[in-house]
């Protein structure tokens, strides 16, 4: 059985339904503090929390757990910045109290959602797993600093893990049944497909003077069914006895902030208002990565790899929602 921690969220709600199908059991363990129960469409739902060791241990204990995947993490980096302690507290320190109880319990094998946040800005595009990790948040520090303690934890206790920095996730499940819903929702598509939706009134675009061929910050948007995929493909490598590793997960592709309005009016069919802002705080100018290691190490194949499949599926997902 795997355990899936914060899978009543956004792509854990997506490897959930994609690991299910492939006759996995789960058990999904989430506090619903950003979750939604009604996503937990799969497996066995158990209510708790990672700071509360207790919980975690009560889990482990009534559930045969071989895996963990863990999602369950803050992920505003504007926010990681107004309020560090939130973002360390959740994200590291619950996180090693998770790797405590797997500790206790000599589960080995974990899969953990990172970031190319721990990149801070690109020095060189496309990023590999080998560029440089100077975070420039705490949202990014503390996911590095997992890293970190993986790393050790690994060298000293034979933890297996692997340790997936996601690009841009986007998309909805293509069957409708699962999607993205944050609240506040801060991400470029799901906004822009609530202008679509007649729900909100135009889109900022946020910095329209950056060194880009159309002046705005360009994003490398990888589908969350495959994101979902490759979560479970890193899951059969370190079963099957692959070394604990990091690997990107992106498209490879970029694409600008005024290219993503374009494609969601094609797609929708809809003009999408869209008013020029300041940049916000933090963004870098462009963030592409290279997947070809998880291509190559995990057998990884994105399906879903066309920017217009990616908001097709969430505007499927995005215009049923009241
Ligand atoms: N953007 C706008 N207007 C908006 C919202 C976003 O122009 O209303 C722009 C942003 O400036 C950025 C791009 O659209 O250039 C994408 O922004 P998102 O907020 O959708 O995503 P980010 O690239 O900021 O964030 C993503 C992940 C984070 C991760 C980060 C790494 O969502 O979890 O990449 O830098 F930390």
């Amino acid at each position: 059985m795997i355990l899936i921690v914060g899978g009543a969220g956004y792509i854990g709600s997506h490897l959930n339904k994609e690991i299910n199908k492939k006759g996995i059991e789960t058990v999904i363990f989430d506090n619903l503090s950003y979750g939604h129960r009604d996503f937990v469409k799969w497996g066995t739902f158990e209510r708790g929390d990672l700071g509360n060791i207790d919980d975690i241990r009560a889990v482990f204990k009534k559930y045969p757990i071989e895996a963990v995947m863990h999602f369950a993490a803050f992920t505003y980096v504007g926010e990681s910045v107004e309020d560090p302690q939130k973002y360390y507290t959740n994200n590291v320190k619950n996180t090693l109290n998770l790797l405590q109880v797997m500790l206790e319990e000599n589960v080995k094998y974990f899969v953990f959602s990172s970031t190319c946040a721990t990149y801070g800005n690109p020095v060189e595009i496309p990023i590999t797993e080998n560029h440089p990790q100077n975070p420039i948040n705490p949202y990014g520090k503390g996911k590095l600093m997992v890293e970190t303690v993986l790393k050790d934890y690994s060298d000293a206790y034979g933890l297996k893990y692997a340790s997936l920095r996601y690009f841009n996730a986007a998309g909805a499940d293509p069957e409708g049944e699962v999607g993205e819903l944050h609240n506040p929702e801060t991400h470029l598509i799901p906004l822009i497909l609530d202008v679509a939706a007649g729900r909100r009134e135009d889109i900022k675009i946020f910095g329209t003077d950056y060194d880009t061929p159309d002046g705005t910050c360009i994003r490398d948007y990888i589908h969350v069914t495959d994101l979902a995929e490759a979560h479970i493909l890193a899951l059969e490598y370190l079963q099957n006895g692959g070394e604990s590793d990091f690997f990107n997960l992106g498209n490879g592709n970029g694409f600008s902030v005024k290219e993503v309005i374009e494609t969601a009016e094609e797609v929708t069919g809809k003009d999408i208002r869209a008013v020029e802002a300041e940049r916000r705080a933090g963004d870098p100018p462009v963030l592409v990565g290279s997947s070809d290691k998880a291509k190559e190490k995990l057998n990884w194949k994105p399906k879903y790899d066309e920017l217009s499949t990616i908001i097709e599926t969430a505007w499927n997902w995005h215009k049923k929602l009241k």
